[in-house]
């Protein structure tokens, strides 16, 4: 099987306004080929909102959004998105929750869901029922779910958020193992200023639908997440959200 390739997303003048609400405001944004993008910003700046006008889940008020020079209008087949809950089907075991959505030839499925499962660390656990997994591996077939198709651009909403501190260290190093192995471009909204400086190529802050940051993180991988440059990174995003923060003390924190 040949490697996937990430697709080269570009937005334009994206806003989006939900009535008299403006929630995106004027978004300019280029996503390279397999760059990994992370979106940090306090409750409500619109990043859920953005990431579901990328999936075709919403329709931009203006605004375009192309994917390798092609316009994408709809649902956006190309698009895997993952939730801080893992949204299994109770009533389908681990293996068919993964291969959810898959077309082709049965074995082919098999091979595939297996294979995955496998990468996550989930093997033995593919003939139980979601109800008997931690919250953790729950959130292991919610990834391999994403990743089996292949997709070539993963959006992740806060996919960690709901996990406690060991698993979700374990569970960032799973994601850019398989996102760097699979070549998928990958754009991830958190709360969390340590894993998106651990994750990505650049993170992005975005303030009442606008970004007001867009810095590089030119680390080498994996990350030390105690050297001094590392440190001295996630200091200064920490900063500027919070010195926003604090000349808007009236608003919600992040
Ligand atoms: N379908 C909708 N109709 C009306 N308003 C909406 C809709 N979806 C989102 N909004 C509003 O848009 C704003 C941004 O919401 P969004 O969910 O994008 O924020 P967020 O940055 O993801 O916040 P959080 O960090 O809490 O998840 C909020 O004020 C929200 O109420
Ligand atoms: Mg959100």
């Amino acid at each position: 099987m040949g490697k996937a390739v990430g697709i080269h997303l570009e937005i334009r003048g994206l806003q989006k306004r939900f009535g008299e609400r403006l929630v995106i405001e004027n978004i300019d944004l280029q996503v390279r080929e397999g760059e990994f993008v992370a979106i940090v910003g306090r409750s409500g700046c619109g990043k859920s909102t953005l990431l579901r006008l990328i999936a075709g889940l919403e329709t931009p008020t203006e605004g375009k959004i192309t994917q390798d020079n092609i316009w994408v209008q709809g649902i956006n087949p190309a698009v895997r998105v993952m939730f801080q809950e893992p949204r299994l089907l109770p009533w389908q075991k681990v293996s068919d929750n993964v291969a959810l959505g898959m077309d082709g030839k049965t074995e082919d499925i098999e091979e595939r869901t297996s294979q995955i499962l496998q990468q996550v660390g989930l093997e033995d656990y593919k003939d139980e029922w979601p109800a008997v997994l931690s919250g953790g591996q729950r959130q292991r077939v919610a990834l391999a779910r994403a990743l089996v198709s292949r997709p070539r651009l993963l959006l992740l909403d806060e996919p960690l958020g709901a996990l406690d501190a060991l698993t979700r260290i374990e569970m960032q190093q799973l994601i850019e193992k398989l996102l760097q192995k699979q070549g998928t471009t990958a754009l991830l909204v958190t709360h969390d200023v340590e894993e998106a400086v651990a994750l990505a190529d650049r993170v992005i802050l975005l303030e009442e639908g606008e970004i007001t940051l867009d810095l590089p993180i030119p680390l080498p991988r994996p990350r030390q997440r105690n050297s001094t440059k590392f440190v001295s990174l996630a200091g200064r995003i920490l900063d500027r959200i919070m010195q926003t923060s604090a000349n808007e003390s009236s608003r919600q924190v992040l």
